[in-house]
């Protein structure tokens, strides 16, 4: 019985991630805090249709798989100001993102939603991600991007392969200098013009297979 205690207990006190220091409305997830007393919350299987509202200043980190949220809004991200890295990815019925989402988000340097459902942006992603480099939406339903939607970021890594793009709007890499790696594998497009790229001069990958052109 006590080798069996101990056991236990070695094998709890190994076990990295707990949601002992999680935020109250995050209990079901994991969270790790690193020495500086930041979080990194992991959410796998999340049920509820609402982003987790727990998102402090203290987070620095957020990934989300297999959730059932529909959309994402600014009043889930008000208290977002030290978070870095945001992953989402299975969650079929995210469609969305509402204006404004990322306007508090400013340190964010990595935004990663994958195998989901979007196919409705913001007008503007925001100018206030001046860290942002890796925008992943590989696989979503995005059939346009808006004008200009890239401006005030630093992106250098922009996959956007999966999706249903079928033109991009002339001028949207012309504010994007950052940009090194860019996917637009297995879209809807017909043509891609070369002034697209044309101010594209940090760009050294380039993917365009399965496209009608
Ligand atoms: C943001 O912080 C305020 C004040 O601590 C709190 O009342 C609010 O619920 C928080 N919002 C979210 C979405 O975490
Ligand atoms: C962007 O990154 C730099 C260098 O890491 C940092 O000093 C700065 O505070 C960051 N800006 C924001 C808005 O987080």
């Amino acid at each position: 019985m006590k080798l069996l205690v101990f056991i236990s207990v070695a094998l709890f006190g190994a076990s990295v991630r707990s949601n002992e220091d999680c935020p109250t409305a995050c209990e079901e997830c994991f969270c790790t805090e690193d020495p500086d007393g930041y979080l990194e919350i992991d959410c796998e299987d999340y049920r509820e249709e609402a982003f987790p509202q727990c998102i402090t200043h203290k987070v620095r980190s957020v990934s989300i798989t297999r959730s059932e949220i529909t959309k994402l809004s600014p009043q889930d991200f008000v208290n977002a100001t030290a978070l870095e890295v945001l992953r989402i990815s299975e969650s079929p019925r995210l469609t969305v993102i509402e204006d404004g989402t990322f306007e508090e988000t400013t340190s964010l340097q990595e935004i990663s939603i994958t195998n989901c459902g979007l196919y409705s942006l913001p007008d503007e992603l925001s100018r206030g991600l001046v860290n942002l480099t890796v925008l992943d939406l590989e696989h979503n339903a995005i059939k346009v991007l808006p004008y200009s939607w890239f401006d005030g970021t630093a992106i250098e890594n922009l996959y956007l392969d999966d999706n249903r793009l079928d033109f991009l709007p002339q001028g949207l890499f012309d504010n994007l200098p950052t940009l090194q790696i860019l996917n637009l594998e297995s879209n809807d497009m017909m043509e891609l013009p070369v002034s697209t790229l044309k101010k594209a001069t940090s760009l050294t990958h380039l993917w365009l297979s399965q496209n009608p052109f």
